[in-house]
Parts: structure tokens; sequence; C-alpha cells
């Protein structure tokens, strides 16, 4: 064997964080581009993550394993998942097939954005492994930037471009879909702010997101929502230069209550939001509005709700949700500095 062949062979590990919108991705311009509709922004996580690791492997087809399930590209040619490795190898120009394993910290498919960490380490691991550069030095030799990287993730998820990134993060949709531009708009360090995630329910959302983009279009509400879309989003980078947690916890809450408004309004309509989930929206903003909780929420398309706050409140805010709601299961997760890769198996 061959040095090259050598290294080529050797596993890429991407541990990928998710992330939580502050401004929603709702809605697509063109689904075959996965352009979006809006502008978007959002803080990345830190332990809510995607470990995925990728080798060449002598099968003359791909195979994706997760949580005990095992599909191949002989057999789900279609798959996402597949199809999203044939696009990063006709990209790339390289032939090789892989061998993927990957595992979640948290729970999948209910509102805590397991896409956007999925496609982000499956994206970076596949690759890695394809190109057998298990670092980001190595990679950017190639001319894979951390840019690139993020424009082939959206293509799996559009919110996994944003978690090639960390910090705060912003996906500017651009006057055509050539134009779009995905950046770190502010350093984890800038800002010491939580996700205190509270889960409702873990299970599978109804609906999957790419088909509610699509739905959105036709909500009387879409429309107006795209129009104010421009100074909610100067609002919210503007809290966030401040670091005021009230003035961002505003827009926060409006912005997600407006995309579901959208998502309830559209063709067909779906709804993510439980009773349980409006009634711990109540809770939450009269806990507030009493002094006992610096919390304010978003909600992703799904029933589970992520308190934003400083993290110098998150203990007493995970205490407090505790002590109200003993039953519920919650998932304390902070801002972090986005994606690694490391050579080898975890
Ligand atoms: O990346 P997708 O297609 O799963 O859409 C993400 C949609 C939201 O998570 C609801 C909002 C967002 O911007 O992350």
């Amino acid at each position: 064997m061959t040095l090259h062949s050598q290294i080529r062979r050797a596993a890429s590990t991407a541990i990928a964080p998710s992330n939580i919108a502050f401004q929603k991705y709702w809605g697509k311009r063109d689904v075959t581009l996965q352009w979006p509709a809006n502008d978007s922004i959002s803080m990345t996580l830190t332990r809510a993550q995607t470990m995925t690791t990728a080798r060449i492997q002598d099968q003359p087809f791909d195979v994706f394993e997760m949580a005990g399930t095992r599909i191949d590209s002989q057999a789900y040619p279609d798959h996402k998942v597949m199809r999203h490795i044939a696009m990063l190898r006709a990209e790339l120009g390289l032939a090789g097939s892989l061998y993927i394993e990957s595992r979640n910290t948290f729970p999948s498919d209910c509102g805590i954005a397991s896409s956007a960490s999925g496609f982000a380490a499956l994206t970076l691991a596949v690759v890695s492994a394809l190109a057998g550069q298990p670092s980001w030095e190595g990679l950017d030799l190639l001319g894979i930037t951390r840019d690139r990287l993020a424009h082939w993730a959206r293509r799996g998820s559009g919110s996994a471009g944003r978690s090639l990134y960390g910090g705060i993060v912003q996906w500017e949709a651009g006057v055509d879909a050539s134009k779009q531009k995905i950046e770190a708009i502010f350093p984890a360090t800038h800002w010491k702010i939580s996700d205190v995630i509270v889960i409702l329910s873990d299970a599978k959302k109804p609906t999957p997101t790419s088909s509610a983009h699509l739905a959105a279009w036709a909500s009387p509400l879409f429309a107006p929502r795209l129009a104010g879309l421009e100074e909610r989003s100067r609002r919210i980078k503007n809290a966030v230069a401040g670091r005021d947690i009230s003035a961002l916890g505003i827009e926060l809450e409006q912005e997600a209550l407006e995309m579901h408004a959208v998502a309830m309004t559209g063709e067909p309509p779906i709804r993510y939001l439980l009773p349980s989930t409006c009634e711990f929206l109540s809770w939450v903003r009269n806990e507030r509005s009493r002094g006992a909780l610096a919390a304010w929420f978003t909600i992703d398309a799904g029933a589970n709700v992520h308190l934003i706050c400083e993290t110098d409140n998150e203990t007493q805010i995970e205490q407090h949700v505790t002590k109200h709601w003993p039953h519920l299961k919650l998932l304390v997760d902070q801002i972090g500095d986005g994606p690694t890769l490391m050579k080898g198996e975890l």
C-alpha cells in the first residue's frame, strides 16, 4: 500500500454542534439551489452534537449507520444522506466508497435541530475522509475552506451551513442563490449565553421541515413576515452587540411565534406546538413578569422549548423550571465554538 492510499484510508471524525436560530430560516426560494426566503441568525451550541466518523472502504457502495439503523447506497440510493455523499464526491471530483458511523448526544427530529449538526458533521467527515485530510489546515491547503464546507452542508439541510461556525452566525440569502453568505458575526467569547432546552416531547415531529418550507408560501402571514425581517435582523444584531438579553428576548419570542403562525396558516397547515408547549410558554411569561425567571423562549420546528438566558442565570433557571415541572427533562447548553475535526475514530 502506498503512503497516499494509507492516508486516504484513515478514518476522519467530525464533531459538529447543533444551533438554535434567533431568526428562523423558514421558506425556500429555490429547492434545488437550497436558496432560503430570508436571512437567518443562530447561536451555535456546545453539548448538543453529532459525532460522525467516515472512512474509505472496499465495498463498492456507501454505508451509513446511526442509532442501530444501517442504510447503504445500493438499497437506498435516494435517501437524503446517500444523495448528500454522492453530491460531495462529485463536487470534490474524488472517488471512494465510504463507511460512516454517526451518533447524536441528544434526541433527534423533535426540534433540537439534529439535521443541522447531522449534516454539518456528515459533510465535514465525508469531505475529510475522501480528501485524506483530517485537519482544517490540510483541507484549507487543498482549497477546501470552511466557507465551501458550510455551503455544501446547507445543501443537505439549510440550517447545517450555520453549524460550521461558532458563536453567532448569519446566513444571508443574497440577491440571487449564488450570493448566499454564511459567516460568524460574533465570536462565542462575545457574550456568555445559554440555551436551557425543555423537552416536552421526544416524539418525532409530524412534518419534516423540507415540506414545511414549501407550505409557508401559501400563508397570508408569510409576505408580511418577509417584509419585516430586515428590521428584526437589525434589532437582533443590535441586542447581541449590546449584550442586552431582554431586547434580544423580545425579538426571539416574536420571531418563534411568527414562524409557527406561518406554519399553522400555510397550505397544508402544520402545527408543531403541543398543548403542553403553549401551557409552558404562558408559564415562562408569567414567571418572567413576576421577576422569577430571566429567560426568553424560542422554538424550532418541534414542540420543545429553548429558554435563552445569560449563562450566569442558567443554574437558577434550570432549578426553577425543575421545581415547577419536575417530570420534564432539561438539556442545558451554551454558546460554542463550532465543529472539530480529527484523525481516527472516537
Ligand atoms: O435546515 P432545515 O431545513 O431543517 O430548516 C430549519 C428550520 C428551523 O430549524 C425551524 C429554523 C432554523 O433556521 O434553524
